[in-house]
């Protein structure tokens, strides 16, 4: 990129990146009806009615719910055609999930220096695989499926306020770890004083997320460093941030990732046949990535 002038360096950037830290309280707040629909989802007394309401107050989110509804994403053998039998066929945690990655993909669509499309494929076969590895392991440990789906789509959430935000320095970032060869995180680091996992956690504070997401969103890249609770979800979402990678769904051709996967499937005993069982399912369901993200990023 033209105004990197050296390896390492690019003039004022870290002064722009520390200034969006410092306006945190400027970047876009998590919608109302996302933010309603968690208390809905976790409060025992709540009916589809109450959730389907919410969602039916605002059109272009229900008209989204129901094609993904529909796609062959969930498979549902029978045609869904309002929101209120989504939520009944699907379940509030599904619903959650549709609705917090539809919210999210609109908050961030304005103009971008990465690859909007590369982005969200990444964020949704990550949450795709993450969802896939705790269905797998449902007898060890009950961790609800769809918080691992959630968990995959904002990890990176962060790449997303320094491509907005600052688009031409964050575009020299990425060259940068294209031509080092080096995960965009370290990248990120050197250049700009501060990486993707930081912004997340920022993020993850302003829109007072659950804890354990927050740590996926802050330790993603290291999941050695994850509160105790939250360590079985953030080697979930490491592991299958790699397994994405290596399938070819990276930011970018040849991104590098950071390798901690030997580690994390001890962690998560998973065994031999076990990840070559997972690996398997994924390869048959990827396909099936591309129809959720043409509803939430291109509609
Ligand atoms: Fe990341
Ligand atoms: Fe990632």
């Amino acid at each position: 990129m033209s105004n990197q002038t050296a390896a390492g360096t690019i003039p004022g950037v870290k002064e722009r990146a520390a200034q969006i830290v410092e306006n945190a309280d400027r970047l876009p707040s998590l919608p109302t009806v996302v933010l309603k629909l968690m208390d809905v989802v976790n409060s025992s007394g709540s009916s589809a009615d109450d959730a389907s309401k919410l969602i039916d107050k605002d059109p272009a989110l229900t008209s989204k719910m129901i094609r993904l509804a529909n796609s062959a994403f969930y498979g549902i053998p029978r045609s869904i055609s309002s929101v209120s039998s989504a939520v009944v066929i699907l379940g509030f945690n599904t619903i959650r999930s549709l609705v917090l990655s539809a919210s999210v993909a609109k908050m961030f669509d304005g103009k971008h220096s990465i690859d909007m499309d590369r982005y969200w494929k990444h964020s949704i076969v990550t949450a795709m695989i993450s969802k896939i590895i705790v269905r797998h392991l449902m007898s060890v440990r009950m961790v609800d499926p769809e918080s691992a789906f959630c968990a995959g789509i904002l990890h990176d959430i962060g790449k997303l306020v320094f491509s907005q935000h600052m688009p031409d320095d964050y575009a020299a970032v990425c060259d940068y770890a294209k031509k080092e060869g080096i995960p965009l995180i370290e990248a990120e680091d050197e250049l700009l004083g501060i990486n993707h996992e930081k912004m997340g956690s920022i993020l993850a504070e302003k829109w007072t997320l659950p804890p354990d997401l927050g740590c996926v969103l802050a330790h993603h890249h290291d999941p050695k460093q994850a509160a105790e609770e939250a360590s079985y979800l953030v080697n979930i979402v490491h592991l299958s941030d790699v397994i994405a990678h290596n399938l070819g769904c990276g930011l970018f051709d040849d991104e590098v990732c950071t390798q901690e996967a030997v580690q994390c499937r001890l962690e998560l005993k998973i065994g031999n046949s076990d990840y070559d069982k997972i690996v398997q399912n994924v390869e048959n369901s990827i396909d099936k990535s591309n129809e959720f993200l043409s509803v939430i990023v291109k509609s």
